[in-house]
């Protein structure tokens, strides 16, 4: 039954994990306020509505009356300045967390990622981290997601594109950075976990282990059927071509926040936070297999 559960507000709510999570929660009995820039996005369940914003100001306040929970998903990747980014990323934030404190909402839930830290060389990971240090872990949760795979939308789509039609992984440094992947629903399974069991602080949501850039696209390529060619790059002139393009509005297929977070990465320990919501979550072979196999019985059945 819709809305139960009490009033749960998502922003980024049309992107790849915030559209995932409204389905998630307005199925398990949330009333779910989608909080887009699109005033016509379009969900599939009842129990969303939708619900303006844009941020960092334009923003429905009143969305935020009487919701339990609210997970800030929004964050603008792509802008073409670093002050826009700031705007968005950093103003907007601030602006939410300080609605959902006046609104008096239960639980306040940041989306992090994996290259939050503080030896983060891009916007995108300091960003993150930055805005960590400002909320409260006794009152705060955090989810540090690893590289979300799911093949509707996102980097992985863009990676696994990129292997489909050429064969080629461009690599920096060999490709020898370990990352740490999680399937979607594997994440939000968490995020539902730790909303019921009420969790504060940190969750760290990804595959222990993790697989080296290299081999990710090499097992790609192997279920696809395509021989990956690893094709090495330097990190300074690639670095300089991206941000030129990006001066002049254009979108390439990786930003240079995705280079720079490439550079940075840590491996993280996942398995406190896996234990502190008594999940397990698929490695990247396992989150290939299903996601793959799932692409091409939708491939099959739409020839
Ligand atoms: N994807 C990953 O592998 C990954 C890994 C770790 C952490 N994360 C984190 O997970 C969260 C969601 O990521 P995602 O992959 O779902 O990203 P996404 O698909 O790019 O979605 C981003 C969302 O933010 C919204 N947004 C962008 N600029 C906005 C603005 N100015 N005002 C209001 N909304 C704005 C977008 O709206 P529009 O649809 O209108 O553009 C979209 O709904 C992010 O915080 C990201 O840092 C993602």
């Amino acid at each position: 039954m819709s809305g139960t559960r009490g009033i749960m507000v998502i922003t980024g709510a049309t992107g790849l994990l915030g559209r995932a999570l409204c389905g998630v929660f307005a199925r398990d009995g949330w009333h779910v306020r989608a909080l887009c820039r699109d005033a016509g996005a379009k969900f599939n369940h009842p129990g969303v509505s939708v619900h303006a914003c844009d941020l960092p100001e334009r923003i429905d306040a009143g969305a935020f009356a009487g919701a339990r929970v609210v997970i800030h998903a929004a964050y603008s990747m792509r802008s073409t300045s670093r002050a826009a980014d700031e705007q968005v990323n950093l103003r907007g934030s601030r602006r939410v967390l300080e609605l959902a404190r006046e609104a008096g909402v239960h639980r306040f839930v940041f989306v992090s990622t994996t290259s939050a830290h503080p030896r983060a060389q891009g916007f995108y990971g300091q960003s993150k981290y930055m805005l960590e240090q400002e909320l409260d872990p006794s009152r705060d949760l955090i989810v540090r997601p690893g590289l979300i795979l799911d093949s509707k939308a996102g980097l992985f789509v863009r990676m696994l594109k990129t292997v489909r039609s050429t064969g080629l992984a461009p690599m920096f440094g060999g490709g020898r950075q370990v990352i740490q992947t999680v399937h979607i629903d594997d994440l939000t399974a968490a995020f539902a976990r730790a909303i019921e069991m009420d969790l504060t602080g940190t969750l760290v949501v990804c595959e222990h282990r993790g697989l080296e850039m290299r081999d990710l696209f090499r097992e790609m390529g192997r279920r696809l059927g395509r021989p990956v060619r690893i094709v090495p790059l330097p990190f300074a002139p690639v670095l300089l071509m991206l941000r030129a393009a990006e001066a002049l509005g254009l979108r390439l297929p990786v930003s240079s926040e995705n280079l720079l977070g490439l550079r940075s990465l840590e491996r993280v320990d996942s398995r406190l936070s896996l234990e502190r919501l008594g999940l397990q979550v698929r490695d990247a072979g396992q989150s290939l297999n299903d996601l793959l196999s799932t692409e091409t019985k939708r491939d099959e059945a739409t020839r």
